[in-house]
């Protein structure tokens, strides 16, 4: 019954302070539900959240565990490749690219150390068309058109990648493995030749070869790029090569994509094709690549711990990424994102290779740089 007609009852009946008390007790019943819906809110809040399931708490300590592993170290890469290259140009050929220096490369040059203002003073002559300088250089100025893979582009990337080109040499001068004049050298999985068109230009004693199955990509650099034999290879071996006929071979974001057993089985295929005593340059992904990815937020912590976890308890974690589609056009369900740990390298790899070199997360604080010896 409505408060007022309850008043008009009770005036009506009892009188006015009858009418008084049970005003009274109305106010005095409205107070206590205030009170008592407080009493429910405050234990509410107070109340601890709901307990986190097992996979929740197992989440929360692989994802403390990566991301309280000290950042990876950028490593400062020397110049093996880039100083070769370098050393050719003349200071009219400087004056020349610093002429044209506009926009974000010129901001990049003005606050570069000199290792990456020699690097980017190659790119940019092959940018800008400096002709005498691609000349003395041995570079190429041609570049992928848009619709053929190339992992780069842009001016930074004219040219080719002489920082990659350097990492890989200098990777092996730590290892002590040096590479021979008149050597045999494969880049396996080369893409459009991004890195194999500026170590055969710093080396033009080497005979290059470069293969992948992206037939656009091999297309394209056969018929723009002449310091390096490219070919189409097969998603899975064996590739057409004589057994030791390469005397090292790199592998530059391709053992970080192989399900575990492409890279078996390509570990072994490349075992016949390098000579005994020769090198194999590759990059990986390991926990460092976990973390690095975390902090900068561009994996999930999901996937981050199903592969931290899959790299502890089997040394090597695969997600299929490219499906159907595949990777520009390249379909193969064993290539996709792939995690390893040194152990699991070191496990399928101690009869035939010896692990000479490991630099954990060298490549943008992403990817290890390792480089086996073959047996
Ligand atoms: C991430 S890209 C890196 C390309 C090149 N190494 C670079 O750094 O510019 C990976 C390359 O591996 C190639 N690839 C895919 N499957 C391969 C296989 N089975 N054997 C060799 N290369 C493969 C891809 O087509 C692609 O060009």
């Amino acid at each position: 019954m409505p408060r007022s007609s309850i008043l008009l009852v009770a005036s009506a009946t009892a009188g006015a302070s009858t009418a008084a008390y049970l005003t009274s007790r109305i106010e005095g019943r409205r107070t206590r539900r205030a009170i008592e819906s407080a009493r429910q809110q405050l234990v509410e809040t107070l109340a601890p959240p709901p307990a986190a399931t097992p996979e929740q708490r197992h989440e929360e300590a692989i994802v403390g565990l990566l991301l309280g592993r000290p950042e990876a170290v950028g490593r400062g890469v020397a110049t093996p490749i880039t100083d070769r290259l370098y050393s050719r140009l003349h200071d009219s050929d400087l004056a020349a690219v610093r002429s044209r220096l506009e926009g974000h490369p010129a901001d990049l040059y003005a606050v570069a150390d000199p290792s990456t203002r020699k690097r980017l003073t190659l790119n940019l002559a092959a940018a800008y068309g400096v002709l005498p300088a691609l000349e003395r250089a041995g570079l190429s100025a041609r570049m992928p058109p848009e619709d053929v893979h190339a992992m780069a582009r842009g001016p930074m990337a004219a040219g080719g990648d002489v920082f990659l080109a350097d990492l890989v040499f200098d990777a092996l001068g730590h290892a002590g493995l040096e590479v021979p004049d008149g050597a045999t050298v494969l880049d396996f999985g080369g893409s459009s030749g991004r890195v194999v068109r500026a170590i055969a230009a710093g080396r033009p004693d080497l005979e290059c070869l470069a293969c992948d199955p992206n037939e656009d990509a091999i297309a394209w650099a056969a018929g723009n790029l002449s310091m390096a034999r490219f070919f189409v290879s097969p998603q899975r071996p064996p590739i057409e090569l004589p057994d030791g006929s390469v005397d090292m071979a790199y592998a530059i974001s391709v053992w970080s994509h192989f399900a575990e057993r492409p890279a078996i089985e390509w570990l072994a295929e490349l075992h016949r094709v390098i000579a005994p005593g020769g090198a194999l340059v590759i990059t990986t992904h390991g926990f460092d690549c976990l973390s690095t990815l975390l902090r900068r937020a561009h994996v999930s912590t999901q996937t981050a711990t199903a592969a931290a976890t899959a790299m502890v308890q089997r040394g090597h974690h695969f997600v299929d990424v490219f499906g159907p589609e595949g990777d520009w056009g390249v379909r193969d369900p064993g290539w996709g994102n792939a995690y390893l740990t040194l152990e699991w390298l070191l496990s399928c790899t101690q009869d035939d290779w010896a692990v000479r070199l490991n630099w954990p997360g060298a490549l943008d604080q992403a990817q290890d740089v390792v480089v086996l010896q073959r047996r």
